[in-house]
């Protein structure tokens, strides 16, 4: 395997190019109940773990906006921001289409200027992709000085332990390779991935992905790198004690009332500032 650096601007790099390209693509995948599932989710969650009404949102990595373009939807104040512009500029384009009015910007998730002002701040999908484990605690102290008291900061991980196959899994990542195809409407998707590098010391993976996109105006090729850090629920845990929050509660896969034995795929924290 090749030995890659991971230096922070590599990641930054690598990060960008990955979601200039296929941000617009990979958005037309998902199917939208997953999204209004989610937004179910952030909403159960604003209701119950905010000590007062959840008025106003910060997304810190909204990509093309599923989430916060929802919430716009359900009638809260929507501020999103994200680090790759061509993400935000697809962002701007579905708000302006959609009739829905929000601050959407280009920024990095680790340098949020807000002090006190949100009721609710998400870090959806973006914890394991941040650059270094200091740029996950910047980020989630910054986070915790965003939002008001009694507002609450809504953030997710892969679990690398769960028992499938997906690309954030050890299985996977042992394996070395992994293929997924996606068909929609209009739309085969095809990801043929390759670890490139895997430091089990530090739990980080880097992916070389081969991405095969075929539409109706033709087909679109893409070969991008994807640096993946494996947390465990523990660091997170930790990372947002540290960062200040004391109420924290985790819901496994997005589940209001998770079963018994829940298969725990995705770690969604709900986490408090008193
Ligand atoms: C997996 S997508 C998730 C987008 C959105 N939260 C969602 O759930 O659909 C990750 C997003 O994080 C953005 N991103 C990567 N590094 C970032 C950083 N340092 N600061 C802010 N956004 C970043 C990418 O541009 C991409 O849009």
């Amino acid at each position: 395997m090749d030995r890659l650096e991971n230096a922070r601007e590599t990641v930054l790099k690598a990060s960008r190019a990955y979601y200039a390209h296929l941000g617009y693509y990979e958005e037309r995948t998902r199917g939208a109940e997953t999204t209004k599932r989610e937004l179910d989710f952030l909403e159960f969650a604003f209701r119950t773990h905010a000590t007062h009404n959840v008025r106003e949102v910060l997304d810190v990595a909204c990509g093309s906006g599923r989430h916060i373009l929802g919430l716009a939807h359900r009638g809260y104040k929507c501020t999103g921001q994200d680090y790759t512009p061509e993400q935000v500029q697809t962002a701007q384009a579905r708000a302006k289409r959609e009739g829905v009015s929000m601050k959407l910007l280009q920024g990095d998730a680790t340098r949020l200027k807000y002090e006190g002002e949100f009721d609710a701040v998400l870090a959806l999908y973006i914890l394991f992709l941040l650059p270094d484990d200091d740029s996950v605690l910047t980020c989630l102290r910054q986070i915790h000085r965003a939002l008001k008291p009694g507002g609450i900061a809504v953030c997710n991980i892969a679990n690398p332990f769960h028992k499938g196959e997906d690309w954030f899994s050890l299985k996977a990542i042992h394996q070395g390779h992994y293929f997924h195809e996606t068909r929609v409407p209009g739309m085969r998707y095809i990801s043929i991935d390759r670890v490139q590098d895997f430091d089990p010391l530090h739990g980080i993976a880097w992916w070389q992905e081969t991405h095969v996109i075929e539409t109706p105006d033709g087909v679109h090729i893409f070969r991008e790198r994807e640096r993946l850090r494996l947390f465990t629920y523990w660091d997170i845990l930790h990372y947002l004690q540290a960062a200040g929050f004391k109420q924290i509660k985790c819901y496994p896969d997005w589940e209001i009332k998770p079963p018994k034995k829940p298969k725990a795929d995705w770690l969604v924290f709900v986490a408090r500032k008193d």
